[in-house]
């Protein structure tokens, strides 16, 4: 009975035959999906971000400086050469919202960590011309006038926790406290470096007095693609 020509002559039945034969073809796509814990693959070093790099981040976005820099480098031969390793889904898997991006402006940011001194990032943000002659990046030099306040922080951790950020109840707890000691290389450190490996605890900004929107900038930017050890990984499996 449902030969070709049944389907030919009923329109009603054709639609709804192909709807079961796509239904089909969606659910066998999509269900796995529900039953995934992550579709991320695990990477040794990834951790979520200091409360000051968080706060570095969160004037990242507040700046708009996405708008210009992508955070993703695309698993091609330029790209590689360029910036390093390829990004790994893992990079971004505590970054709600991601900075992949799409515009580049100016260049990709995602393994900039490292690569310049702090002074550079203190004279590029002030004055991006000073260091760059061709730039055209904007400056932000009130970066460095305007202090960080401190009190919210630990909201915007539990705010990251309740989107699925492993903050800890230590970690929240500890969140003024481990934002005040990252920038002050005087202070007592052991908490905040087991809490956060890898951790770079410094004055960014020049300016030890004040805890800076620029000293949460650049422990942003400076820990940018730093986190996993890309000596375990075989870059040039990829560029063969
Ligand atoms: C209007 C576009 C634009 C915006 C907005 C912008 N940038 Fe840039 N950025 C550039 C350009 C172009 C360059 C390359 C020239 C230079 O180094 O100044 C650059 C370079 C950089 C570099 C050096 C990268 C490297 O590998 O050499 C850093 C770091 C940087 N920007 C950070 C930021 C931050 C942080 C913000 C937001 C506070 C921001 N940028 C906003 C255009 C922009």
């Amino acid at each position: 009975m449902f030969n070709n020509e049944f389907f030919e002559k009923n329109s009603i039945f054709l639609l709804i035959g192909t709807l079961i034969v796509i239904s089909i073809g969606g659910i066998v796509e999509i269900a796995p999906l529900f039953f995934l814990e992550s579709t991320i693959e695990k990477v040794e070093g990834m951790r979520p971000y200091t409360p000051l790099e968080l706060v570095g981040r969160n004037i990242y976005i507040r700046e708009g400086c996405y708008n210009c820099h992508s955070q993703m480098i695309r698993p091609l031969r330029d790209e590689v050469e360029r910036y390093g390793h390829y990004s790994l889904a893992a990079e971004s898997m505590y970054d709600h919202p991601f900075q992949w991006g799409s515009k580049r402006t100016g260049p990709d940011l995602a393994r900039v960590g490292g690569k310049y001194s702090d002074e550079w990032h203190r004279d590029h943000m002030r004055d991006p011309r000073s260091v760059v002659p061709g730039s055209i990046m904007p400056a932000y030099p009130f970066l460095a006038q305007t202090e960080v306040e401190p009190t919210m922080i630990a909201d915007h951790l539990r705010a990251n926790r309740a989107v699925g950020v492993p903050y800890t109840d230590d970690m929240i707890q500890n969140a003024v406290a481990d934002l005040m000691a990252q920038s002050n290389p005087d202070a007592d450190t052991a908490g905040l470096l087991k809490r956060y490996p890898k951790a770079i605890v410094r004055d960014f900004d020049g300016n030890p007095k004040r805890i800076t929107e620029l000293d949460a900038v650049i422990a942003y930017m400076q820990m940018l693609g730093t986190l996993v050890d890309f000596s375990q990984y075989n870059a040039e499996e990829f560029q063969r």
